[in-house]
């Protein structure tokens, strides 16, 4: 790969020891996946911020960057293992919450915004179409090359801090033009109304077009909150982290030959598969995390009423923020409904403290499954939310 004079010297450990190892990491990769050279990024998402992920051997590596890594561009971080706030009410260990907080520190002494949350591009890190950044998490990542227009393959936690400490990342994969092309045209032949849906659609077109890029025609419209949900499932299921839909995202495609239908019956049915019987005993919301938007229609509905479930409301702290001067965060709070900033059904250590989940998002049902071997149940939020309030 080809390095600039000043990419040279970070690999020589010029700019110091954390920077030598992220160029390290960002070669090995390029010339993995058969980079030309590292394109300069002006945007980062964090992943693996979770402690019950990273361990004690993630937490050392964290620390020994931190000695003299800085980070080159706007960077923000993924869900934590816990609300750094309010992790007691959330029935959080102690031990684990040192551990939690140990990691945040060290992505904080490297500059990081510790806002953690996985719809970074709620809270000011929204890139524009056309640049290149280097995002984890996957329904992020997804959002930004679909609905943003923006340039990032897949990234996991060390190449996307990597890249944080270089301000680079190999250009390969999706950062290429030619890369981004549709290669199957999915005709949703069904009008869809809410997130299941657009959750169900993410579902199918992942689990029947596999690895291939989707042009998605036959959509009218759809909402952010929607795109996001369906940016999340369509990773999820096996798509790439890449979608069009004619006449919604921004990126200009040519139409595939290959070609599938999706019906209403199909939207149904994947619903269906993504529902285990069962009793709830914990209602989730904010699965990606929920926009303010979304905070307005939760507080609406639970207006008056109280929850008999334990029910949390995934968000970004600064979202909070948001929802507390516009008043929905005393209405939901005096429903007895939590607020879990920062985290999330999957990154929190829960296995075992609940058996059957009701949630609004198709990724959620996947990790909820496969990481906690919980019941999972798709619903609507409205659903969602009589069931936390027992119909009330
Ligand atoms: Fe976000 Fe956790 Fe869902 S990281 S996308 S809320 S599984």
């Amino acid at each position: 790969m080809k390095l600039t004079q000043e990419e040279q010297e970070m690999l020589e450990g010029k700019q110091g020891n954390a920077a030598r190892k992220s160029m390290e990491i960002l070669t090995a990769l390029g010339d993995i996946f058969g980079a030309k050279r590292l394109v300069p990024v002006t945007s980062v998402q964090v992943s693996g911020v979770s402690y019950a992920n990273l361990g004690d051997a993630g937490l050392e590596y964290l620390e020994e960057m931190a000695k003299d890594g800085k980070v080159k561009v706007l960077t923000t971080l993924n869900p934590a293992g816990m609300d750094m706030e309010n992790w007691k009410a959330l029935g959080i260990s102690p031990e684990f919450a040192e551990k939690q907080k140990k990691v945040i520190d060290a992505f904080a002494k490297m500059g990081i915004q510790t806002t953690c949350t996985c719809t970074p591009y709620f809270i000011g890190n929204r890139p524009k179409k056309g640049e290149h950044i280097s995002w984890g998490e996957s329904s992020a990542v997804t959002f930004a090359n679909s609905v943003l227009g923006a340039k990032t393959s897949k990234e996991g936690g060390p190449s996307a801090l990597a890249a944080a400490l270089t301000g680079r990342t190999p250009e390969y994969g999706f950062h290429l033009d030619k890369n981004r092309q549709a290669q199957v045209l999915v005709e949703v032949k069904t009008d869809l109304h809410d997130e299941t849906d657009f959750g169900a659609l993410g579902y199918l077109v992942g689990k029947k077009i596999g690895n291939k890029i989707p042009l998605i025609i036959g959509i009218k419209k759809a909402t952010e909150d929607q795109l996001k949900s369906l940016s999340a499932s369509i990773v999820t299921y096996g798509a790439p982290a890449l979608f069009h839909i004619k006449g919604i995202t921004p990126n200009e495609i040519i139409e595939p030959s290959e070609k599938i239908e999706l019906s209403a019956a199909d939207i149904e049915q994947a619903k269906k598969e993504m529902f285990d019987e069962g009793e709830t005993d914990f209602v989730l919301l904010g699965c990606p995390h929920c926009s303010i938007e979304e905070l307005g229609k939760i507080a609406n509905l639970l207006k008056g009423k109280k929850v008999t479930k334990e029910t949390w409301i995934c968000t970004a702290r600064p979202i909070k923020k948001q929802a507390e001067e516009k008043g929905y965060v005393r209405i939901i709070e005096e429903s007895g409904a939590k607020f879990a900033c920062d985290t999330c059904h999957v990154v929190a250590p829960l296995k075992g403290r609940f058996k059957c989940v009701a949630i609004n998002s198709a990724k959620g049902v996947f990790y909820g499954r496969g990481k906690n071997n919980f019941k999972m149940q798709l619903k609507t939020q409205e659903k969602c939310i009589e069931d936390a309030t027992g119909g009330d």
